[in-house]
C-alpha cells in the first residue's frame, strides 16, 4: 500500500498526514483500516481551494474519520470541454488535505475507476439533469452521477459532503441518493466566496486579470436579485438581469428563479423558496453561481436550503 503519510504530515501538529490511496486494493484496505463507522466523504476534481477546504473542515467537524476523493472525471466533460487544461495540483491538495486533518485520500486515474472503459451502464439523471447546465452540457449529469455513485459505494462514506455552488448537482444528487435508496446522507455546505463576492472554484485560475473583474458581476447580480425577495419574482430577476447588462463582457448563458426541487421558473404569485442561479462565459471560462432564498414578506437570502423532511 502507498503511504505517503510522512511526506504529507501536517508538520506543526503532531498527527499524521493522511494516507494516499490510488487503487481499489489500497483504498480497500486503508479505508478497512479506519475504525469505527463513520466516515464522511469529499469528493473533488482536485485543484482544490478554500471551498473544497471548507467542506473537508465541515465533515471533519462532525465525523469520526474523512476521506476525500481526487478524481477528474473524463466521463463528465464534454468533447469540446476543458478536460485536458483543468488545472492538476496535486501536491498542493495534499497541502490542503494535511492541514484539514484529512484521514484518507482516494487519488485514482480514470482505468483504475472505468475497469472496462467506458461503462455500458450509467445512471440516468433523468428531466433533472436536461435543463439549465444539462442544457448546455449534454450528459454533464449523467456521468457525474455515475462516477458518483461509484465513489460513494468504493469509498463505502456514512455521509457525503457538496458544496451549494453546484446546486443542480447537489439536487441531483440528493435525488439519487433518495429515488434509488442508497440510504446514505448528503450534506449541503453554503457557497465560499472570495472577498469580492466571486464564488471560489478551481476554473477561476483560467480568468485573466479583466476577466477577474467582469466575473464579479455574476455574484453582484445575484445579491442584487435577493435584495429584492420580499416583493416577488419579476423584481428579483429585474434586479438581477440589470446587472448583467451592464456587463456585457460576460456571456450570460441563463439567468433563472427557479422553484429548488423543480428547477421550473416559479410564477409570479409563487411565495417561499427559490433559487436564483446563473451561468455565463466570460473570456474562455464558463462560470456558474447562485443564491437560494425566500420570496415574500420577511424574505431575503439563505445559505443553503434547510433540509426537507424527504431528506432524512
Ligand atoms: N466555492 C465553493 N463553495 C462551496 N463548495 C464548493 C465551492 N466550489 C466547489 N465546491 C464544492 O466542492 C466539491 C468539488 O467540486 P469541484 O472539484 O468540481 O470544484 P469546483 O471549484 O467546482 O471546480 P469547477 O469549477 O472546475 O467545477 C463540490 O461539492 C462543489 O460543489
Ligand atoms: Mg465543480
Amino acid at each position: 500500500m502507498t503511504d505517503t503519510s510522512t511526506s504529507y504530515a501536517a508538520a506543526s501538529e503532531n498527527r499524521p498526514g493522511p494516507v494516499v490511496a490510488r487503487t481499489r486494493e489500497e483504498l480497500r484496505a486503508a479505508r478497512g483500516a479506519l475504525p469505527g463507522s463513520d466516515v464522511a466523504v469529499v469528493m473533488t476534481m482536485g485543484a482544490l481551494h478554500d471551498g473544497h477546504a471548507t467542506l473537508i473542515h465541515e465533515a471533519r467537524k462532525r465525523a469520526q474519520h474523512v476521506v476525500v476523493t481526487i478524481f477528474l472525471n473524463p466521463l463528465q466533460f464534454g468533447p469540446k470541454e476543458d478536460l485536458s487544461r483543468y488545472p492538476r495540483t496535486f501536491d498542493d491538495d495534499m497541502v490542503i488535505c494535511a492541514r484539514e486533518g484529512v484521514d484518507l485520500v482516494f487519488h485514482p486515474t480514470p482505468d483504475v475507476v472505468y475497469l472496462d472503459g467506458d461503462p455500458g451502464v450509467r445512471i440516468s439523471a433523468g428531466p433533472l439533469g436536461d435543463v439549465l447546465e444539462g442544457q448546455s452540457r449534454p450528459g454533464h449529469f449523467d456521468g457525474m452521477l455515475t462516477v458518483v455513485s461509484k465513489l460513494m459505494h468504493l469509498t463505502r462514506g456514512t455521509s457525503f459532503y457538496y458544496g451549494q455552488k453546484d446546486a443542480q448537482q447537489l439536487l441531483l444528487i440528493r435525488r439519487m441518493v433518495r429515488d434509488l435508496d442508497f440510504g446514505v446522507e448528503v450534506v449541503s455546505v453554503p457557497t465560499v466566496r472570495e472577498s469580492d463576492g466571486l464564488a471560489m472554484s478551481s476554473r477561476n485560475t483560467y480568468l485573466t486579470e479583466s476577466d477577474r473583474e467582469t466575473a464579479v458581476s455574476l455574484s453582484r447580480a445575484l445579491a442584487a436579485g435577493a435584495a429584492a425577495a420580499t416583493e416577488g419574482p419579476s423584481a428579483v430577476r429585474r434586479a438581477a438581469r440589470a446587472v448583467l447588462v451592464a456587463e456585457p463582457l460576460a456571456l450570460v448563458d441563463y439567468l433563472v428563479l427557479v422553484h429548488p426541487d423543480t428547477l421550473q421558473d416559479v410564477p409570479e404569485w409563487y411565495r417561499g423558496e427559490a433559487l436564483l442561479a446563473v451561468a455565463a462565459r466570460v473570456g474562455t471560462t464558463r462560470l456558474i453561481d447562485n443564491q437560494p432564498l425566500v420570496l415574500g414578506p420577511g424574505g431575503g437570502p439563505l445559505d443553503v436550503f434547510p433540509p426537507r423532511p424527504l431528506d432524512s
